[in-house]
């Protein structure tokens, strides 16, 4: 079995730039799998999709061919081929990933597809069920967070730099819906493994987050 490295954790908690920076250096892939619900989440609004209608929303997502490419500057994830990578990064494409993905229909096809990646070649896969569902045998398990205001405080100044208007207080607001949602939905909800090493990055910054975690493979690899 390749090397599989799970990563869960809430919005905002660097997951994505940590686990891009962690398989970068370890020379793995990375499998950014709320990129897969964003893509479906786009086409929903794309499609006036309602993605309170459980049975529109997975027969949507039935329907569409999601896939991934890795490329020199990361992950490019496509909806029937076109890719949408640029495109789903939007704070309203961000709610509809997060409703469309409490449903099971969703979720059951997503995880069978990320399941298959990950068999395929070595991998850090990253996202809300991987510790438990995608993953569950994965050689090393993590679960990275940072305190709800540190989170926006960051998602904060990163949408500040692409020039986007919100307030901190929105972002915090926005943070705390979709946390709540995450964490409430009925399958597979986002809360750690017991199996899974907690990493709180609130006091951290990125180069101590990604240096420990190198630290915790090395360990559990070894
Ligand atoms: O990690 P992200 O913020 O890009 O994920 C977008 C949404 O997708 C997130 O709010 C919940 C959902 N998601 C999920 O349910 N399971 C995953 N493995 C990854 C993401």
């Amino acid at each position: 079995m390749p090397l599989n490295i799970a990563m869960d954790g809430p919005v905002g908690a660097g997951k994505s730039s940590i686990a891009a920076e962690v398989a970068r250096r370890l020379g793995i892939l990375h499998l950014d799998t709320g990129a897969m619900y964003r893509a479906i989440g786009l086409t929903a609004l794309r499609r006036g999709v309602d993605v309170t209608d459980e049975a529109a929303a997975v027969a949507l997502s039935r329907e569409l061919d999601i896939s991934v490419a890795h490329e020199a500057d990361g992950q490019h994830t496509f909806v029937n081929g076109e890719d949408v990578t640029g495109l789903i990064r939007t704070p309203e494409v961000s709610m509809a990933a997060s409703s469309i993905s409490k449903y099971l229909g969703v979720r059951q096809g997503m995880v069978a597809l990320q399941q298959k990646l990950a068999a395929q070649t070595p991998m850090l896969v990253d996202g809300r069920d991987i510790c438990l569902r995608v993953l569950p045998g994965a050689t090393v398990k993590l679960y990275l967070t940072a305190s709800a205001e540190e989170r926006a405080r960051r998602r904060w100044l990163e949408m500040q730099q692409k020039g986007a208007s919100d307030t901190y207080e929105q972002v915090l607001e926005d943070l705390k819906k979709r946390d709540d949602q995450d964490m409430n939905r009925e399958v597979d909800p986002l809360r750690p493994t017991e199996d899974a090493v907690i990493v709180d990055s609130t006091e951290m910054n990125f180069e101590q987050v990604v240096e420990y975690i190198l630290a915790i493979v090395k360990e559990k690899t070894a």
